[in-house]
């Protein structure tokens, strides 16, 4: 059977133009993309210096998938990349993946669009992709290309991980405001790479946990509090270009524009942490619960004053509180691009709900940004009583595509 790309004669680029006018196109918007989107229903621009879905205003839903490459061969993986690219050039602006559609192609072959976004809008979808140090194996003749910054991690203390819900050759994390359409392009992604990739692991996430943008509100994690106050934000211009974007300076050239992800799925006792005093609560977290404030301040975003004392003599911001632990002048001014969100995966059958928080970090070097971060909390954060991390992942996210005639990650395999 001919690949999509060679029935219809076009390259990545061409499928991509081809689309844009074609039968199926499932969005009932067709103003052109937006900075800013002007509402939930509205699309981002997928063409760009940087991939979307970082610095983009988080959305409310999440479908992450991490995939093992199947194939050996790597003309069949950049292939793949194309063809991706394309289907994601479509599908962010709320087409359907394929030109032909879930309707209107040949009744003899599968649809090249499994159907069920059909009717709805792009939803302020972004795909953004990511490469494993699993991928710079000798498979695909990488390992020279394999950037410093994508060391593995470390084993931290406490931790629990399941290797089957961790790690991954690729990563792509869709994010819309609609969960029918971040988990459609989720599955048409899949659908694409049947027979060269495999999905390894994915999890959904509703509810984002994070502010990346001072135009939102600040939202509240399954603890209940306001989580992503004090977060790198699009606004931050000369932070973002130093704390977040890779540059040629840094060694791995093709990374310049990208960045480096980390996930961890952190699972709560919720239970054990809904019988706990709310004062204990404050305390873990150094800022109080309704407002969000600093402890020892009123208002959620009052500068953090670490060496205010109360009445007593205590500092009010414990001195292994989370904010103060995790805090960039604790670290050398290492800041993270925080971009989480909530999930409950049901139950565990032992009378809890599976349910946590899964976190992901964006930022230019873990191993100056996340490593010393999780290692000071992994060490000393009273909230380890209340969590276990479950699952992690790390991946290089490689510039934006420019234009149609760009794919994912064309720069790692020039
Ligand atoms: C801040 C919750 C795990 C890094 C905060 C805040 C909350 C919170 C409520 C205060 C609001 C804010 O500024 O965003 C949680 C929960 C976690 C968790 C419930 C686990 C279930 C982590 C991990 C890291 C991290 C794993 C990184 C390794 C940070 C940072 C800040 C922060 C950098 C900002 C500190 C500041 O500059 O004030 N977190 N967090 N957190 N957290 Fe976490």
């Amino acid at each position: 059977r001919m690949s999509r790309r060679s029935l219809f004669g076009l390259g990545a680029a061409g499928a991509a133009v081809a689309g844009a006018g074609a039968v199926g196109a499932r969005s009932l918007l067709d103003e052109p993309p937006v900075a800013h989107a002007a509402s939930t229903s509205a699309p981002y621009p997928f063409y760009g210096e940087h991939q979307a879905g970082i610095v983009t205003p988080a959305q409310d839903r999440l479908h992450f998938v991490a995939f093992d490459v199947t194939t050996g061969d790597r003309a069949e993986l950049i292939d793949l990349l194309q063809e991706w690219t394309a289907a994601a050039a479509r599908l962010t602006q709320g087409k359907e993946a394929g030109s032909f559609g879930a309707v209107g192609g040949d009744p003899a072959a599968a649809p090249d669009d499994t159907g069920e976004a059909l009717g709805l809008p792009a939803s302020g979808l972004t795909l953004t992709v990511g490469f494993g140090p699993s991928l710079f194996d000798k498979r695909f003749g990488l390992a020279d290309r394999r950037p410093a910054a994508l060391a593995d991690l470390p084993k931290f203390p406490g931790e629990q991980l399941v290797p089957e819900i961790s790690g991954g050759d690729l990563c792509v994390q869709a994010c819309a405001h609609d969960p029918q359409v971040a988990v459609h392009a989720i599955r048409n992604l899949a659908r694409i790479g049947f027979g060269k990739v495999s999905v390894r692991w994915s999890q959904l996430g509703f509810g984002r946990t994070s502010s990346t943008s001072r135009a939102q509100a600040t939202p509240r994690n399954l603890m209940g509090f306001k989580d992503g106050t004090n977060n790198l934000k699009l606004e931050d211009a000369a932070l973002l270009r130093e704390q977040l974007w890779a540059d040629a300076g840094d060694g791995a050239a093709w990374m310049t524009g990208g960045t480096y992800l980390v996930t961890r799925k952190i699972r709560m006792t919720i239970e054990t942490w809904d019988r706990t005093s709310l004062t204990e609560q404050e305390q873990i977290f150094g800022r109080d619960k309704g407002e969000g404030a600093p402890l020892g301040a009123k208002r959620e975003f009052d500068p953090l004053d670490f060496a205010a004392k109360g009445p007593d003599g205590q500092p009010h911001i414990a001195s292994n509180a989370h904010i103060r632990l995790a805090h960039p002048s604790s670290h050398g001014n290492a800041h993270l691009l925080r971009r989480g969100y909530n999930f409950v995966d049901g139950s565990d059958g032992l009378g809890r709900l599976d349910a946590g928080l899964f976190f992901i970090a964006y930022q230019r070097d873990p191993r100056k940004q996340f490593v010393p971060v999780q290692m000071r909390l992994a060490r000393e954060d009273p909230l380890n009583e209340y969590i276990k991390h479950v699952s992690s992942g790390l991946f290089a996210c490689p510039p934006g595509v420019r234009d149609a005639s760009d794919y994912w990650g064309r720069t790692l395999f020039e």
